[in-house]
């Protein structure tokens, strides 16, 4: 029984990895669409804002604000009003852990 407990440990914490690595690796190709503009992981090399290290509320506001159009912008309400909720809140925390 106790050897039955420790092999479903270890299966759920592989699993749970699992589950890890499959959203950092959307969530890299998500921020991959970002990159032409911003900078690989959001380090930008030229005149546009770096999102590596920006604050994590910061960014779902903005990105917020360019969906429903409260701020304006050339570019960023397209490229923005294309992902969910969720897609926003997971770039949001990448970019601020970069
Ligand atoms: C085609 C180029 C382009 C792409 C691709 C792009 N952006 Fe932008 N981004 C801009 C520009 C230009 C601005 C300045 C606002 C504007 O004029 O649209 C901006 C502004 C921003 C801002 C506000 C920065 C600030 O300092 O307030 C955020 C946040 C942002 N982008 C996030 C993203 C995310 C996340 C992605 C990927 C899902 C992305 N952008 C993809 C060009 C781009």
């Amino acid at each position: 029984m106790r050897s039955y407990s420790i092999i479903l440990c270890s299966l759920l914490v592989l699993l749970t990895n699992n589950v890890i690595a499959e959203e950092s690796k959307n969530v890299e190709l998500l921020a991959a669409s970002c990159a032409a503009c911003h900078g690989t992981r959001g380090h930008s090399e030229g005149g546009l804002p770096s999102l590596a290290g920006m604050e994590r509320l910061y960014i779902i506001e903005q990105m917020t604000q360019f969906t429903n159009g409260t701020r304006p912008a050339t570019v960023m309400q397209h490229h923005a009003s294309g992902y969910s909720a969720e897609e926003v809140e997971l770039l949001a925390n990448f970019f601020a852990k970069q």
